[in-house]
């Protein structure tokens, strides 16, 4: 155990992680130059392609100081906000962490919030000043900030480059040094910590643990105490670049274990493994479901396409655990699934996969947030609502709840008046201002989920040049004043565009969405009316004006050959449209709602 270094990188997004990483692999030779793709660790696809470590993955290194062999294993963690769970667990796993700070853009709001977690699992912190060749670095003072927040010494700071290299052995020393090995009893039962699980289509489902105590043996008869479920220990080993089966994975070593299991669902992160014939007393604490925050509806284009999309949905699942999804019908698009998501983000690479993957054209509703709605009626009745098609009649409703986040933005002080603004509009209420430098916010408001999960960020990043980040996290539910906002389109209502809106904003709202609708649905032969509707009363109306030009009347002559290039471009532009009633609705549309400005 005393050779054993388990450690992360935690850092705000962009500021490097991955970068560095892959230059602590190149410098321990655990991948050749010619194996090191930019950015290994990210192997899928979608993630190098946008420059996301979307999940987190472990990888080992062998490293010898002083003549003394050393294991260090790295616990690579996503960055973004939608996978912060995932932080925390690949966090639980380690004893240490490398706190990565761009020397140009100093701290931001996840370095933060990312630092109190490793801090709350009580992680060495090695704070790494990185980007340092940039012509912008700004060396000094991004020291002052990381000696301010993490109150360490000025020299316990390292300095480097993930791009030319410099500083990556220094690194390397300190894990060493700094890191405690881990502690753990390898004579008790055994307890391990699930922190990640991939999906692989021969093997099924890999599940990455670290050894709290312990050890874990191939063949073992193991369960995972949260789902209760048993298995057997097929193929257990190490992570290097590929998988190295071993006979024994022993007490503060990281590894993985195969065990025939298909689908994601059963394996969850956090949940601890023991064995069946010796087991543990408890579980390791900390395991909590992952909860989706956002929820929309996915339509195929094609109605006949309903049964492939809930195929490649199921297919998703099973390498997606925090993926859920069940059937709902609209009256406007038909049959399809109502999904929950981590967060936008999420959504986004799901709806991506789909098309890539799956090859499916889908229709993706307007986001929601989840609602509780309670019943004028004894005993109070809660119920749950995922859509906001589904909120009782006004009659009966007794009020509504929604969820609410601390939000942490971290800004430069000339936008502090822009960014209170912008909360402010967004229903927020400012709990806490402090100055960390003379130059620098952290603000702490309250807000409603609802207000931020759409387009918070890239507003906040518009109205601050780029110079605000920001950080949340849920903290329950509160009762608000909402109203369910209906569109209709030539008078019949279109539930896939209903929303729940605050009350007094209603009437702003219903005026700006019709006229973004007027702007965004194609004219027709006919006139469209657009209206917003609060329960029978109507609030808003527009027109969009019937088209008076035949698109072909211009190819004049019998060039037929022209005329169906038209035609069949035409046909291609109705990709991602559905038809409503007698009216064409584009899926731009229905986000509507969330692009106002
Ligand atoms: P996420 O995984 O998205 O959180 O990002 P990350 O923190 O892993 O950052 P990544 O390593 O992907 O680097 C972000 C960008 O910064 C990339 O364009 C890198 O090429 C660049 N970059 C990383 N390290 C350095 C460095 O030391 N110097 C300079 N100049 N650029 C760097």
């Amino acid at each position: 155990m005393e050779h054993i270094r388990n450690f992360c990188i935690i850092a705000h997004i962009d500021h490097g992680k991955s970068t560095l990483a892959d230059r602590l692999l190149q410098q321990t030779n655990t991948i050749s130059e010619r194996e090191l793709q930019a950015q290994t660790l990210d192997d899928m696809d979608l993630e190098r392609e946008r420059g996301i470590t979307i999940k987190s993955h472990a990888i080992q290194m062998d490293y010898e100081q002083d003549g003394k062999k050393y294991t260090l294993n790295l616990i690579d963690t996503p960055g973004h906000v939608d996978f912060s769970y995932e932080v925390s667990r690949s966090i639980a796993a380690c004893e240490g962490a490398l706190l990565i700070v761009d020397a140009a853009q100093g701290i931001q709001a996840q370095t933060i919030s990312n630092l109190y977690l490793a801090l709350e699992h009580d992680l060495e912190i090695i704070p790494v000043l990185n980007k340092i060749d940039l012509p912008s670095a700004n060396p000094e003072e991004v020291k002052d900030q990381i000696v301010d927040l993490i109150g360490c010494d000025r020299d316990d700071i390292l300095i480097a480059s993930g791009k030319t290299g410099f500083g990556v052995d220094t690194i390397l020393e300190a894990i060493v040094a700094r890191v405690p090995h881990p502690v753990g009893d390898p004579n008790a039962p055994l307890q391990a910590l699930i922190f990640d699980s991939v999906f692989d289509s021969y093997r099924g489902i890999n599940a990455f643990f670290k050894v709290v105590n312990g050890e874990i043996k191939k063949g073992d008869k193991v369960k995972f105490v949260n789902t209760g479920r048993t298995y057997d220990a097929d193929e257990i080993g190490t992570l290097r670049l590929k998988h190295q089966p071993k006979s024994v994975v022993k007490t503060g070593d990281v590894g993985y274990i195969i065990s025939g299991i298909k689908v994601a669902k059963e394996v969850k992160v956090g949940d601890t493994i023991t064995t069946v014939n010796n087991p543990c007393e408890k579980a390791i604490q900390g395991f909590e479901d992952v909860k989706p925050m956002v929820f929309a509806g996915i339509y195929p284009v094609d109605t006949d396409e309903y049964e492939e999309l809930r195929d490649a949905m199921e297919k998703l699942q099973l390498n997606d655990a925090s993926l859920t999804f069940e059937p709902e019908s609209s009256a406007a698009l038909g049959f399809g699934f109502r999904c929950g998501f981590l967060g936008m983000l999420h959504m986004e690479i799901i709806q991506e996969r789909l098309e890539r993957e799956f090859n499916m054209t889908v229709i993706t509703t307007v986001p929601n947030v989840s609602y509780h709605a309670y019943l004028v009626r004894e005993p109070e009745t809660k119920i749950l609502i995922n859509n906001p098609s589904d909120l009782p009649e006004a009659t009966i409703l007794e009020r509504v709840e929604e969820p609410f986040i601390k939000a942490q933005i971290i800004t430069k002080s000339d936008f502090v008046g822009a960014v209170m603004n912008l909360c402010i509009d967004k229903r927020g209420e400012l709990k806490n201002q402090v100055y960390l430098t003379p130059e620098r916010v952290e603000l702490t408001f309250e807000i409603p989920l609802a207000e931020i999960v759409f387009d918070f960020y890239d507003k906040l990043k518009t109205i601050s040049k780029g110079y605000a980040s920001f950080d949340y996290h849920p903290m329950g539910y509160r009762e608000s004043k909402l109203v369910k906002m209906d569109l209709l389109l030539n008078g019949d209502q279109v539930d896939a565009l209903s929303a729940l809106i605050h009350k007094d904003k209603a009437f702003d709202l219903g005026k700006r969405i019709c006229l973004k609708l007027r702007e965004l649905l194609p004219r027709q032969q006919f006139d469209i009316a657009i209206q917003a509707a609060i329960g029978a009363k109507i609030i808003a109306r527009e027109t969009v004006k019937a088209l008076r030009k035949d698109v072909t009347a211009k190819c004049y002559g019998g060039d037929i050959s022209r005329k169906r290039k038209l035609l069949e471009k035409q046909k291609a532009g109705k990709k991602r449209m559905r038809q409503i009633g007698n009216v064409e609705v584009p899926q731009n549309a229905f986000m509507a709602v969330l692009k106002l400005d």
